[in-house]
């Protein structure tokens, strides 16, 4: 009997998933079952990371890799990272265009979930076109201002500091926007880099560093 009500719980629980999931039930719900009867279940839902993450596809592309401008890629940003960003946006305390609402839907144990399915996939770089006097001089000030945290010109993503290299640079404008109004916490020795940065070198600086991050692959 008992088994009997976990089943249809995992039922109910898979059917909900399928909806946030925008999966067929069916699909969802083999597993969700069969993970109710052998061990408890990762996750309230009994959903996997993987099976969360395909809510973020639309935006973030197939494996993290976003196929659009404004949408970070996220792949291979560590797991650490990935959480306080969406509990940050879940709790209010980064303003987003999009990711509050999309946040809420989710508890701490999901979000761990979905974070560790995209720290495991491979990062992609968009290799966007750019000056290549920029690209050269925007290596030069972030090693000057921005290596120290991120490392590698940016591609290191162990140092719970986000990828930078081959993001989307019209993402990166508008994040480093949202910092300099303070609609994005900060901390204090990134804020003294970026106004040295700024200070030194103008906003024509900051744009050489984008399009040095946005460069690489
Ligand atoms: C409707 C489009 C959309 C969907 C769906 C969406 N995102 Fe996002 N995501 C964005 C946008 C746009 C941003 C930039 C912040 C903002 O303005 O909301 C972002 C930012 C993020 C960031 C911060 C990245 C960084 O570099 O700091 C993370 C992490 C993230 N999303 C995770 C997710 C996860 C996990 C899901 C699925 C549960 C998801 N997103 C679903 C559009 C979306
Ligand atoms: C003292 C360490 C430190 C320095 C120096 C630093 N950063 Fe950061 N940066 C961070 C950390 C930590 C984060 C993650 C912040 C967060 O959102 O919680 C971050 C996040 C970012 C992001 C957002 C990434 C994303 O995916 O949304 C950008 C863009 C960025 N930094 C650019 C720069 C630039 C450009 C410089 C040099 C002018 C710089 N940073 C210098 C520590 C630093």
């Amino acid at each position: 009997m008992r088994l009997k009500t976990l089943a249809v719980t995992a039922l109910a629980a898979a059917v909900m998933v399928g909806c946030t999931a925008q999966q067929p039930a069916e699909k969802a719900a083999a597993p969700a079952a069969k993970a109710a009867k052998k061990a408890p279940p990762k996750t309230l839902s009994g959903a996997s990371g993987a099976m969360l993450a395909s809510t973020c596809e639309g935006c973030h592309g197939t494996d993290g890799v976003s196929q659009g401008p404004a949408t970070p890629s996220i792949a291979g940003m560590s797991q650490d990272y990935l959480s306080e960003a969406m509990e940050e946006f879940r709790d209010g305390d980064t303003k987003s265009t999009i990711m509050g609402r999309v946040a809420k839907g989710y508890s701490d144990t999901e979000i761990v979930a979905m974070s560790a399915y995209y720290a495991a996939q491979k990062p992609y770089g968009a290799g966007q076109k750019a000056n290549a006097a920029d690209i050269a001089k925007g290596e030069k000030l972030h090693n000057k201002y921005c290596e120290k945290c991120h490392a590698d010109g940016g591609s290191d993503a162990t140092d719970d500091s986000g990828i930078l290299a081959g993001q989307w640079t019209p993402y990166l404008h508008y994040t480093m926007q949202d910092f300099m109004n303070g609609d994005r916490a900060v901390g204090r020795k990134m804020k003294k880099k970026v106004n040295l940065l700024l200070e030194k070198e103008g906003r024509s600086g900051l744009n050489a560093i984008i399009a040095y991050y946005g460069s690489q692959n």
